[in-house]
């Protein structure tokens, strides 16, 4: 098997760790404990199910690092999945600008997939013809449920699915 190349992701998921880091809301309805289990085990869960699924390992898991960008920035979860997806194109073009070059620029196209993947990942109920996206709502129901969140609805019936 070849070599993964997750230079882009592992440089994302470094930003966002510094920004959890240095930048906390101080009053955010999660824990910065939480924020760092469900943001590393999402984005290596993932990986396993875009491989299965013949998609991109690093762009899926680009989505799965940012899911809950918006949750990082405020600290509250009503609407997080909205207001993280209306600043990804700031964090994307820092990302870009700094490291690009180097590791490989993050392209339009891909763009366009995680901002909307991010935009719609709390619409557990819907099934959309979106492969990114459905994958996402999977992963995020399937990673709290294996943290022992309560899972129930919507979330069950998709980890349900693959357990
Ligand atoms: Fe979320």
């Amino acid at each position: 098997m070849e070599k993964l190349d997750f230079r882009r992701l592992n440089k994302i998921l470094a930003m966002l760790m510094d920004k959890a880091a240095s930048d906390f809301p101080e009053k955010s309805e999660v824990s910065l404990q939480w924020t760092y289990m469900h943001l590393f085990s999402c984005s290596q869960l993932i990986k396993v199910y875009a491989l299965k699924q013949g998609l991109s390992q690093e762009l899926a898991a680009i989505a799965a690092a940012l899911h809950d960008y918006g949750l990082l920035c405020t600290g509250i979860k009503d609407n997080h999945a909205e207001t993280g997806a209306d600043l990804l194109d700031d964090f994307l073009d820092r990302y870009n600008t700094m490291y690009g070059e180097r590791r490989g620029l993050v392209t339009g196209e891909e763009r366009s997939i995680i901002i909307h993947a991010v935009r719609h990942h709390s619409e557990k109920e819907d099934i959309s013809d979106e492969p990114y996206l459905e994958l996402l709502k999977d992963v995020d129901s399937l990673d709290r449920y294996l943290h022992g969140v309560p899972t129930g609805g919507a979330y069950l019936k998709r980890v349900q699915r693959y357990i």
